[in-house]
């Protein structure tokens, strides 16, 4: 039987995060329960689910989003209530907007956050919160993330970049700002206030994305594992979000798994023998490490099924 954490070193950083991405359908759960059980064995591990459609609970036979379960000794398990989080997250900008500019009471914060809740980028925005604050996890020594729809998970970790864009040139904008307020403030002989709340709050931002953005793309506290099938849209997405990592985060993947791979004879029968060859063929070429899970008959539906997938797991690439 293969050892998949084996594979995923080096894991030296705490926590380390390891994300897994991959088309919808590909086996991301699956995958990622597998490898959070694993990982469990070295460390606590904190496996949390951001897939939309909550499917980890259906696996884990769990009721409830958002709180923590202890799967087993070492192994505990969080489905993130998206939209929850999303209502959360809005009003505490509202009210930080608030705070900061009482001037500003002309607008109708209530309405803005009304209408957040449809706006795009809300997903995004919570997935890259709850990002930030997983990195600074004391109680765990691994954070397992399986993640939404590819568009929202490769928007999600463009973001920090983005951000700090933003943010270096609001924060030139805030200290001319605040520069020339103590400048007339003093040639008017009236009461100097040496700090900005405003500012504050940008220069926090700042250090909160900028210590993502370093995380995400540094081997020792990030992992991340692509899931595939032998089919055309996954390997598509697959050789997506590869350009993704090298050419956006500047970083590679760990670990490539191709899941439900048909037996041959099944290929051949069903006409997709030469298809799912080609895949193959292409996948093995992938630079780092790789593994391949056979196609199994009775689909996995709870946690024990997908436990026992690690007997099948075949190491294309171990190093
Ligand atoms: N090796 C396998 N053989 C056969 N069926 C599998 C295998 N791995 C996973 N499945 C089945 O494929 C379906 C999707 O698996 P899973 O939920 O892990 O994928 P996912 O990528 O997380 O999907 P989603 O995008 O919907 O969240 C499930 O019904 C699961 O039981
Ligand atoms: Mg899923």
């Amino acid at each position: 039987m293969i050892n998949l954490t084996d594979l995923l070193r080096p894991i030296e950083g705490e926590p380390h995060v390891v994300i897994v991405l991959g088309k919808g359908g590909v086996g991301k759960t699956s995958t990622s329960i597998l490898i959070s059980s694993e990982l469990s064995r070295l460390g606590r591990t904190l496996l949390v689910s951001f897939d939309p459609a909550k499917h980890i609970l259906k696996y884990l036979d769990i009721s409830k989003s958002a709180e923590l379960f202890r799967v087993s000794d070492d192994f505990f398990v969080s489905q993130l209530d998206i939209e929850a989080s999303a209502k959360e997250l809005t009003s505490k900008y509202s009210n930080l907007i608030r705070d900061l500019f009482p001037s500003l009471s002309v607008l109708n914060l209530e309405d803005i956050t009304k209408a957040l809740k449809y706006a795009p980028g809300v997903e995004e925005e919570v997935f890259l919160n709850w990002l930030c604050d997983v990195y600074d996890m004391k109680d765990f020594r691994f954070v397992v993330v399986d993640t939404p729809p590819t568009g929202i998970s490769l928007r999600t970790l463009t973001l920090p970049k983005l951000y700090l864009l933003w943010l270096e040139k609001l924060i030139n904008i805030r200290e001319r700002i605040v520069s020339l307020r103590y400048v007339i403030a003093k040639t008017l002989g009236r009461e100097v206030k040496v700090s900005d709340p405003a500012l504050i709050k940008l220069y926090e931002m700042r250090d909160r994305y900028s210590k993502v953005k370093e995380a995400l793309t540094n081997p020792s506290r990030t992992s991340f594992v692509v899931v595939t099938n032998p089919e055309p849209l996954p390997m598509y997405e697959l050789r997506e979000v590869l350009k993704f990592l090298s050419e956006e985060l500047a970083t590679n993947h760990k670990l490539l798994v191709m899941n439900k791979v048909l037996p041959e004879d099944v290929a051949e029968r069903l006409g997709t023998y030469e298809e799912q060859k080609a895949l193959i063929d292409e996948f093995v070429s992938l630079p780092g490490r790789s593994v391949m899970i056979p196609y199994i008959s009775n689909p996995p539906s709870k946690l024990e099924d997908i436990l026992r997938l690690r007997e099948v797991v075949v190491v294309v690439r171990g190093a």
